[in-house]
């Protein structure tokens, strides 16, 4: 085999083996890590925005919408694809199938959600029938969401374990 194709097997089966944290594999680890600052950065970022601190509220907000659209194609979609979907729906009641749907399921929407909320916040690209007023609102209503679907997550890597 061409050295460089197995060193990419290598890789492969090392991200795929169990994680430095025990978690079910290496990528399962590096995604709780990751997903956990990035909930700890948006409130950080609701601080930001509390101290009236907006720009930086909004490249920080902005930033983890961009980053976990990265995790969502990298990690938990694949994931996603391969471990649960084959099984539906017939196992779905069984929680091994079940807690990591109903994540994906409110994670799709907390994602739509917020590129959403960033567009309307950070651009002039919506057209007026789209552009809310009630920002409080829709961000509160973002942050706790997010909050639940990370909660749904680590559901999920308890269950997978
Ligand atoms: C706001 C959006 C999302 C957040 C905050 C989030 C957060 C998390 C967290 C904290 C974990 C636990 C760490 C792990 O086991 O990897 C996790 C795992 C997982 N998530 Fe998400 N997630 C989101 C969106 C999604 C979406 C849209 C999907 C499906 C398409 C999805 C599918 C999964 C799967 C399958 C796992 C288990 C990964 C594995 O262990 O192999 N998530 N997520």
């Amino acid at each position: 085999m061409h050295p460089k194709v197995t060193s990419m097997v290598r890789y492969m089966s090392l991200w795929d083996q169990g994680g430095f944290l025990g978690g079910p594999t290496l990528a399962a680890d590096m995604n709780l890590v990751v997903q956990l600052s990035m909930g700890v950065a948006l409130l950080a970022g609701m601080m930001l925005a509390r101290g009236k601190h907006y720009r930086a509220h909004a490249i920080c907000q902005g930033s983890v919408m961009v980053l976990n659209l990265v995790m969502i194609a990298l990690i938990m979609l694949p994931s996603f694809r391969d471990n649960v979907l084959p099984e539906l729906p017939g196992r779905l009641l069984r929680p091994y199938y079940f807690v990591p749907t109903f994540h994906a399921a409110l994670g799709g929407v907390a994602q739509v959600m917020g590129i959403y909320i960033v567009l309307r916040a950070g651009t002039n690209w919506l057209p007026q029938a789209l552009r809310f007023r009630n920002y409080k609102l829709w961000m509160r209503t973002e942050l706790t969401l997010w909050w639940v679907v990370i909660i749904i997550g680590i559901a999920t890597y308890v269950v997978w374990s």
